[in-house]
């Protein structure tokens, strides 16, 4: 389906060309002046010039023969030449209806399906989930489900940090507080124990404390280097102990995420793609782009158009060791070699542009990925406390997702238990459920509403606010909607099937419907820029026209049926569209709150 803007600027083109200008002419967009008008376009002025005649004057004419279209109310020729336009109601709402009858509203099914894998998460095994890798998980979902929403094939991939350091600092770490184990034995042949020799808190604990003794003791961090060689060597120990800490650290991982509603389609890591290496660093070796430098074999990724330092990228150290973007290297091998996407794209922090920057270079240069495939790389800013510095804990230690959320939980609860107990009415909802659904939807809008790059405070008091540009007063309006849905239902023996769309009586009403019409293009336009806080502004906009209507209007007193099935038609599309938002963003609605 056209939207509405399309619709609009053809019958405006098709009256530029019937005064004898040119089509082009006739774009319409939405007015900057919404006191004055819904719609405008400026075509006239750049008429003007080719024609040689008063904007002004081009600009009548064109309003004299949109004087009977169908679409306009009114068209007004206004100085120094813009047509100002406002829509007919019959028009609008019968737009609407076709919107609503699609699939998707106002979206045609695609013509070709894009195979696109979003590279997100990211977080590190066997360290705990921090605030530091949310935005990912929270915007890499969010730019999943956009990208699914479209109709494309999207396959979302964790990409672990599962084979680095951390892990040989842990397996030497335990080798000298308990020696005893199998593991350690060199010629031990039997098979390992099932169950790991630690819990997961242990292991909580063993990796800073290992991490913190590395940084002062040299002699500890060459044998956690060694550890980490033997493990990357095929140490049947080193394996045994590695797979212990994979198993506890997934489940544990996949239940934070769960909580935040981000879920992977794909659980790779680093490690599967070690194997591969040797044979991209002969791949590489054949391109001839690889050259030794200091020891270490690099390939250049300098281009004439840079502005900034751009150092080769280096594919092996001096002592043969793979680096981070080794890894990344092969794991696009393994992502052209099983499922050929079109896109790739990466959600990652921006402090590691150079990185993906060189990474992609190469990939692309050496014929690695094709030049079809597109490669992106979405990097955002840091989530900071209210003094500026990175979101901390109370006393200043690294803030765990897991406390996080339930700080944000107890705070939704007291409140959902306030407003409880002021209202007086029986409520008999499950608060703990709902304060758990709310509080994902405070911090994921905290996060999505903000433009991705830039860094972000999240500040709590705010973002758990009914009131304002945030996650709660989304939800409480939704709840609005729902709760008025149901009394229409249950106390005036209503069906929602049987209601239908009519012409906005009221500017409240007209108001809601423009901005229903403009889903299509808002979703096309963050989807074209994946941009999720598109979506957040548009339903924070949804939310407060509503609201305006909502205290003007008394929806179930009103005496006129008809009046009435319309209005209930009008919530029951506002609330789709809603649905399809928050769905998008990966957070939902309760039915009460
Ligand atoms: N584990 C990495 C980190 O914590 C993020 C991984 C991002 N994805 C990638 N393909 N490099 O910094």
């Amino acid at each position: 389906m056209n939207t509405l803007l399309e619709i609009l600027s053809e019958k405006t083109a098709a009256a530029f060309e019937a005064a004898g200008y040119d089509a082009s002419f006739g774009k319409v967009s939405v007015s900057n002046r919404p006191d004055l008008c819904e719609f405008q376009c400026n075509g006239a002025m750049a008429g003007a010039k080719q024609n040689k005649k008063a904007p002004l004057a081009i600009a009548s004419e064109v309003a004299a023969k949109l004087s009977d279209c169908d679409a306009f109310s009114s068209v007004e020729a206004v100085p120094p030449g813009f047509l100002n336009l406002k829509i007919r109601e019959d028009f609008l709402s019968s737009y609407l209806m076709d919107c609503d009858k699609c699939e998707k509203p106002g979206l045609e099914p695609l013509n070709k399906a894009l195979k696109i894998i979003i590279d997100y998460g990211g977080p590190n095994v066997a360290k705990p989930l921090h605030v530091g890798h949310l935005r990912s998980a929270v915007i890499g979902e969010a730019v999943k489900r956009l990208c699914a929403y479209m109709g494309h094939e999207v396959i979302g991939d964790i990409h672990l940090g599962d084979w680095g350091l951390q892990m040989g600092l842990i397996i030497h770490e335990l080798s000298l507080r308990q020696p005893e184990l199998p593991y350690f034995d060199e010629n031990f042949e039997g098979e390992y124990p099932q169950e790991p020799p630690f819990t997961l808190s242990q292991l909580e604990e063993i990796y800073p404390a290992a991490s913190a003794r590395s940084k002062e003791d040299e002699d500890y961090k060459a044998a956690a280097m060694n550890a980490t060689y033997r493990l990357q060597h095929g140490d049947r120990g080193c394996r045994a102990l590695w797979q212990h800490i994979m198993d506890l650290s997934k489940a544990d991982l996949k239940k934070n995420y769960d909580h935040l509603n981000v879920s992977f389609e794909l659980w790779n890591g680093e490690s599967d793609v070690d194997p591969l290496i040797p044979a991209l660093v002969e791949r590489l070796e054949k391109t001839g782009l690889l050259y030794e430098s200091e020891g270490a074999k690099v390939i250049d990724v300098k281009e004439e158009s840079d502005t900034k330092e751009m150092p080769p990228c280096m594919i092996l150290k001096s002592d043969g060791a793979s680096l981070y973007a080794t890894t990344d290297l092969a794991t696009l091998v393994m992502r052209m070699d099983e499922t050929d996407p079109d896109r790739v794209i990466y959600v990652v922090d921006k402090r590691q542009q150079m990185h993906f920057d060189q990474v992609f270079r190469v990939a692309k240069k050496t014929g690695i990925v094709p030049e079809k495939t597109e490669l992106k790389f979405i990097g955002f800013g840091t989530m900071n406390g209210r003094d500026g510095k990175p979101y901390k804990t109370r006393d200043g230690g690294v803030m765990r997702l897991e406390y996080l959320l339930s700080d944000i939980k107890d705070v939704m609860q007291k409140k959902m238990e306030e407003n409880k107990n002021s209202s007086g009415k029986e409520e008999d909802y499950d608060i703990d459920r709902t304060a758990r659904m709310v509080s994902v939807a405070a911090l994921k809008y905290a996060d999505l509403s903000n433009q991705a790059t830039k860094d972000y405070i999240f500040d709590m008091d705010r973002f758990t606010s009914f009131e304002g540009n945030t996650g709660p007063y989304i939800l409480y309006t939704m709840v609005r909607i729902k709760s008025i849905l149901k009394r229409w239902q249950d106390e005036k023996g209503g069906d929602l099937s049987s209601v239908r769309l009519s012409d906005a009586r009221g500017s409240g009403e007209k108001d809601i419907q423009l901005r229903l019409a403009a889903f299509n293009t808002m979703i096309k336009g963050a989807y074209e820029e994946l941009a999720p806080h598109r979506i957040c502004a548009y339903i924070y906009e949804l939310a407060d026209s509503f609201n305006s209507f909502y205290h003007d209007t008394k929806i179930l007193s009103e005496e006129d049926k008809d009046v009435q099935a319309g209005w209930i038609a009008l919530l029951k599309y506002t609330l789709r569209i809603f649905e399809i938002c928050i769905d998008i963003l990966g957070f939902e609605a309760p039915d009460r709150m």
